[in-house]
């Protein structure tokens, strides 16, 4: 999955003869699952139809304050545009746009847009080879860049004029490549390892039968994804779960016993510097499993069981480099137990979450959850998907472990 999928990206277009490639570039940041929305300059219309675009994205494409042939006439908001996107692009940069860009001129849609965008802004060249190395053109790409916006580098090649050097927009691949990498090489846990632990255990009774629970694997499975979308390396171990993840970033190894599940998760500690264990792990196992299927008596049936290994406490015992943070499902005296879990299994933080919250625990969409750091320090969270708990989390432990 690409870095970009789902991202809303602003593509601005000037007025460049590479503008006809930018329906190219369109149909990649599309194909990627991005969202794309276009906004041009007046004269670049020149090179490529607005309809043409807005076809390719799906989205209106505007290139004034307000659209004077519509009777509605609605004021393009350059504030709105600017804050939806989370990234822009201005591809082909023109040497005027740039000039413009570098001291603040805001005389058309796209300028204003820019000056309104918080998000990161690329940009890539294009124009013809004295343009390129004009000492003007060069301090407007400098001093754009030491604004903090990312210049995609023109290529070398054949210009539209006829002459051969440095001018050529970069190709759509090229720039869509390039993004991608810059907005990888940016995110917060690239170059981190997390091992995560997720969904129940089955403890076999005999070859058909087994002790398990509730757990669902949601929240283990949002958390993987929540990890992987910021760059980390995932190695997710899941118990029996029907949850499915489809990111390079995650490795998942599917295991069945808690026994299973301890080896699995020190196999691979010693070289994450995150573990997350949310896995609800059964405390108790058969003593004895019967080879063959336990056959119906009238008589009652004792299961003798004996106690599993707890991971997390294990892990908690050999912590060395490793931000370790566990789970806490209580039903009552819920801060003081998981104070005391945080305490004696080692951790750096516990999510508690309580059965007596509506919407919270196992098998629900939602959860709700208080995170409790080693200063006993409480964060509570509202009641949410655990799509964005993954998130309340994993942003969490960012925040923490950069305090
Ligand atoms: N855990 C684990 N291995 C086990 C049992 C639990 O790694 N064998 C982890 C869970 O993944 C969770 C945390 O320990 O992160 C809390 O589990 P819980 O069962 O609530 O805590 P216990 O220590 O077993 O305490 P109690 O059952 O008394 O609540």
């Amino acid at each position: 999955m690409s870095v970009l999928s789902g991202k809303k990206i602003l593509l601005g277009i000037t007025a460049g003869i590479a503008a006809y490639k930018t329906a190219t570039l369109v149909r990649l940041f599309i194909k990627l699952g991005a969202e794309v929305k276009v906004i041009m300059t007046p004269a670049s219309k020149d090179f490529i139809t607005p309809l043409t675009l807005s076809t390719l994205s799906k989205n209106p494409v505007h290139s004034t304050f307000y659209d004077k042939e519509d009777e509605n006439e609605m004021w393009n908001n350059h504030v709105d545009l600017g804050l939806w996107a989370d990234y822009m692009l201005i591809a082909p940069a023109t040497a005027n746009t740039m000039s413009k860009m570098a001291n603040g001129t805001c005389d058309n849609l796209l300028l204003a847009t820019y000056l309104s965008s918080k998000c990161p802004v690329y940009f890539a060249p294009a124009m013809d080879l004295d343009m390129y190395i004009h000492p003007s053109t060069k301090e407007s790409l400098k001093k754009l860049q030491s604004f903090g916006n990312v210049m995609i580098p023109a290529t070398s090649g054949e210009l539209a004029s006829g002459l051969v050097g440095e001018g050529r927009m970069a190709e759509p691949q090229d720039i869509v490549s390039f993004i991608e990498n810059d907005v990888l090489s940016k995110l917060p846990l690239k170059g981190k390892k997390v091992l995560i632990t997720a969904g129940p255990t089955y403890e076999a009774i005999d070859p058909v039968r087994f002790i398990g629970n509730h757990s669902s694997g949601k929240m283990g499975f949002a958390i993987a994804k929540a990890a992987a979308n910021l760059g980390a390396e995932v190695f997710l171990i899941s118990g029996p779960s029907h949850q499915q993840i489809q990111h390079s970033f995650v490795k998942r190894i599917d295991v069945v016993s808690a026994e299973e599940m301890y080896e699995a998760a020190h196999q691979h500690y010693k070289e994450v510097d995150i573990a997350i264990l949310s896995a609800a792990v059964a405390d108790y196992t058969p003593k004895n499993v019967a080879t063959q299927k336990i056959k119906k008596k009238d008589a009652a049936l004792e299961i003798q069981l004996s106690p599993t290994k707890d991971i997390l406490a294990s892990l908690g015992k050999i912590k060395e480099h490793q931000y370790l943070v566990g789970f806490a499902l209580e039903t009552n005296n819920e801060l003081e137990n998981a104070k005391s879990k945080l305490k004696r299994k080692n951790l750096d933080a516990i999510v508690l979450n309580s059965l007596q919250d509506k919407g919270a625990g196992f098998a629900t969409d939602t959860n709700k959850i208080i995170i409790i750091d080693t200063n006993l320090n409480e964060k509570t969270f509202e009641l949410k998907s655990k799509i964005e708990v993954a998130k309340d989390i994993i942003n969490e432990i960012i925040n923490q472990i950069n305090a």
